[in-house]
């Protein structure tokens, strides 16, 4: 295997077994994820660590370029020049109620259910307790979050790279728009498949954030590693800052990594990232708050105003789920021969309106474009007609009446006008034919909720439709080729 694996090009994650030890299991990896489990007299490996928990909490996951020898006896680790390596494995706290559905018909349902409960769980690890308007202490001097982020990671920031590919880019859009406006340091969002066959030239003082769900995007780390590579022995403003935001800390990415922001998301078992997408908005919205502060851009009463937004989050998802999801099922009827979707959205609800059509591409086949919605009269408005219905984020705040008239012009072209607005609002009330409303906050919040219809949307019309919501095998491996 050792002579072997070194001939091999490529990513590989490949388990062995000989006709003349059928005890014994050897393991190898390459830029592929390749998890073991510890049991009781045996010892399991997988591509993803999720497959172990019904079995074991002892995993360890190997780095590239090892391999390992697995027996009843034991595991051992070497490289693939074949050094022993000592490894321990790290237990998990999860728990096996975690991979299964709990009375859903799928995980993605589950998991879209669960947001209350992972905004909540994350608020709580990071929201600083002092922080309180009864506090005895000046509020200026206390760090509304408590990220633990070291200050040699942060301090003398001058521009922000995120990294990251699919559903995490469109996180990273978000955390642009929250670091920018509420911290002022200028942000770049870039695909880690693009990146790292065209990176940026060096900038000093960089911080540079991978975002990744399951922290094994084959993309995600090869830029990450890349952007670690080309600033060694450089002077000191060019040396690497790697934060990681994932909701995975036992994952690959945290082996590159100086520091990680747990999700606290948990796994994720269904192929369409939903829990974990907002659970790494809140990260954006955290590390946001938190260079806001450091940097002194937001006033205390700014800093409190997205606090209380914060906490009201996760009642108003609930009030969301609650409300909506019959509703939404129900719609799903007149979408069975609908070929093409379009979304649209601006601002903060630019990301969404993209992640609005990942969603249903990705688990329906349906083809769908998320827009910026004041692009669309520059020529793709030319495909809208009655069969391709429009969704249109509308959210009160800066560009609220841009996106109605935008959804007017959509309108104009017969096309049938779905909201994803608040209620009892007029003027949307005139221009749209549906409403998946959501509770009116600060634009600036608005993305956690708008998203949530968007996902109960996809996920309706593609279980109506029969499909297996939770698994496009395909893309799951693709991804982390
Ligand atoms: O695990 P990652 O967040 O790095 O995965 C990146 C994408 O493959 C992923 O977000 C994909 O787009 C989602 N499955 C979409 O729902």
């Amino acid at each position: 295997m050792r002579q072997a694996v070194t001939r091999l090009r490529g990513a590989f994650a490949i388990a062995v077994i000989c006709a003349d030890y059928p005890q014994e299991l050897i393991v190898a990896r390459q830029q592929a994820p390749l998890a073991i489990g510890y049991g009781q007299g045996e010892f399991f490996c997988a591509s993803d660590t999720p497959a172990l928990v019904p079995y074991t909490r002892a995993v360890l996951t190997l780095e590239n370029g090892e391999l390992a020898r697995l027996t009843p006896q034991g595991v051992s680790v070497y490289n693939f020049a074949g050094d022993r390596l000592k490894k321990q494995p790290r237990t998990l706290n999860w728990n096996p109620v975690m991979v299964e559905k709990q009375g859903f018909r799928h995980f993605m349902l589950k998991e879209i259910y669960e947001q209350p409960g992972v905004v909540r769980t994350c608020l709580e690890a990071y929201l600083n307790p002092d922080w309180s308007l009864g506090s005895n202490k000046p509020l200026a001097t206390i760090n509304p979050v408590q990220l633990g982020i070291t200050d040699g990671l942060l301090d003398g920031v001058e521009q922000i790279q995120i990294l990251a590919c699919g559903t995490s880019w469109h996180a990273g859009l978000v955390g642009k728009y929250l670091l920018e406006q509420l911290a002022g340091i200028p942000t770049m969002v870039q695909y880690a498949s693009e990146f790292r066959y065209a990176a940026t030239p060096l900038m000093p003082n960089t911080l540079t954030i991978g975002v990744t769900q399951s922290g094994e995007t084959a993309d995600t780390l090869a830029a990450l590693e890349m952007e670690k590579q080309r600033r060694v022995g450089k002077p000191a403003p060019f040396q690497a800052r790697l934060l990681g935001i994932t909701n995975r800390p036992e994952s690959s990415i945290s082996l590159l990594v100086d520091q990680l922001i747990d999700t606290h998301a948990g796994i994720e078992i269904g192929v369409a990232a939903t829990k974990t997408f907002v659970s790494q908005l809140i990260a954006f919205y955290l590390l946001a708050l938190d260079l806001a502060y450091r940097r002194q851009t937001l006033p205390v009463e700014g800093i409190e105003q997205v606090l209380t937004g914060l906490r009201q989050l996760p009642a108003l998802i609930e009030l969301i789920l609650e409300s909506q999801e019959r509703y939404i099922e129900e719609l799903t009827h007149e979408f069975a021969e609908t070929q093409d979707f379009i979304f649209l959205g601006r601002g903060i609800n630019f990301p969404i309106a993209l992640e609005g059509a990942l969603k249903l591409k990705e688990i329906s086949y349906i083809h769908a474009e998320g827009y910026p919605a004041g692009e669309m009269k520059h020529g793709p408005i030319a495909l809208l007609d009655a069969k391709v219905p429009v969704v249109a984020i509308a959210t009160p705040g800066i560009v609220y009446e841009k996106v109605l008239s935008n959804a007017q012009e959509a309108k104009a072209r017969d096309a049938r006008l779905i909201g994803v607005t608040p209620l009892n609002a007029p003027e949307a009330n005139e221009i749209f034919d549906n409403i998946l409303p959501v509770p009116a906050v600060d634009e600036i919040l608005s993305p956690i909720l708008t998203v949530i219809p968007l996902q109960l949307l996809a996920y309706h019309i593609a279980a109506r439709r029969g499909l297996d919501v939770d698994q496009t095998p395909q893309s799951r491996q693709e991804r982390d080729r």
